[in-house]
């Protein structure tokens, strides 16, 4: 239950985030005995490259201290989205947090707002999306993949996050979202190979008053398709992103330092600005650059509008 307060101290069923490096997190739910691939009850020992940890010990540990391996120490941290997205058993393909972060401010999310989302997929966006809309707002999530609708319904439960979300099994572009969320919701947002198909079902969805819609799709051809079908409909203000991260590194580098006087010889008297440049100091700035490579594509975000009283073309 740790993900829908603030906590203090570990208690036992909360899930815990142990931190050994930037790019080594594990999420552990605390309790004494897991099942092995076997399906025996075993003690629930976790294994990290600095030894093994006995996951039960973190009851009554306080979130955020230090805690030790048998060969080292790790972090205990409380979970967030954005540390759940890192750690969560992948199921699917997921979305990150720097698109996350995008999608959600498009799609102007705020506590209240009423959202469907699809497919659940491994729920890494949906933990992103309850945290925005909480605690009035409700998210509506859809996937027809029998087992992917239970692991999410099942995580949701075990993070306390049960009266913020729905989880629902369909397939969306054949059977729509159903009567009840008719003309109830604020954004629809879509991760799925044909978002077109799910266009006409997310008009009956959101509100009178208008609402928006917002697709993750990984190939531009997907976003052409979907958008002519969304300006078709009667959608407006379309727009596409793409969320890239460029890093900044920050170092010292020799660099000649400006000479006025060289600069003010240049036309009256040549040789003594051949002089001057020759003599030209150089110095050690505190400077920055890019890097060279981006980290790679992950997908285009689309944001289109359905505007008040829309009445089909
Ligand atoms: C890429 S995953 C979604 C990942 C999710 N956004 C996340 O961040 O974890 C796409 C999901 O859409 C589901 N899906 C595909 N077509 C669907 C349809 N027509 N109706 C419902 N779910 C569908 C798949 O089963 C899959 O789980």
């Amino acid at each position: 239950m740790s993900f829908n307060k603030s906590k203090e101290i570990i208690e036992e069923g909360d899930v815990v985030i142990l931190y050994l490096k930037p790019n080594n997190m594990h999420s552990l739910e605390v309790k004494a005995k897991i099942l092995n691939k076997k399906g025996e009850i075993i003690d629930n020992v976790f294994q990290t490259v600095y030894g093994a940890l006995k996951v039960f010990s973190l009851v009554g540990q306080r979130y955020g201290s230090k805690v030790e391996l048998s060969r080292g120490w790790a972090y205990v941290l409380q979970p967030t989205p954005e540390l759940w997205t890192l750690t969560l058993p992948h199921r699917t393909q997921i979305i990150y947090s720097p698109d996350i972060s995008l999608i959600i401010y498009l799609m102007e999310l705020k506590p209240g707002s009423i959202v469907i989302e699809t497919g659940t997929g491994s729920g890494s966006l949906s933990h992103s999306l309850i945290r925005t809309i909480r605690p009035s707002g409700h998210l509506y999530t859809f996937d027809f993949h029998e087992q992917r609708v239970s692991l999410a319904s099942v995580e949701f439960d075990k993070h306390g996050l049960c009266d913020y979300v729905t989880v629902k099994e369909k397939d969306v572009c054949l059977e729509g979202f159903g009567e009840e969320l008719r003309h109830k919701v604020d954004a629809v947002f879509l991760d799925l190979p044909h978002p077109w198909l799910a266009i006409e079902h997310a008009i009956v969805a959101l509100k009178k008053t208008g609402g928006k819609l917002c697709f993750f799709s990984p190939c531009i051809e997907q976003v052409q398709r979907t958008c002519t079908k969304l300006a078709l409909e009667g959608f407006v203000e379309l727009n596409t992103y793409e969320c890239l991260q460029r890093e900044v590194n920050v170092h010292y580098k020799s660099l000649p330092v400006l000479d006025l006087e060289c600069l003010k010889y240049k036309h009256s008297n040549e040789d003594m600005a051949q002089k001057n440049e020759k003599e030209r100091q150089e110095e050690k700035l505190l400077t920055v650059t890019h890097s060279h490579s981006l980290p790679g594509h992950t997908g285009f975000i689309t944001i289109a509008t359905l505007p008040p009283n829309y009445v089909r073309k």
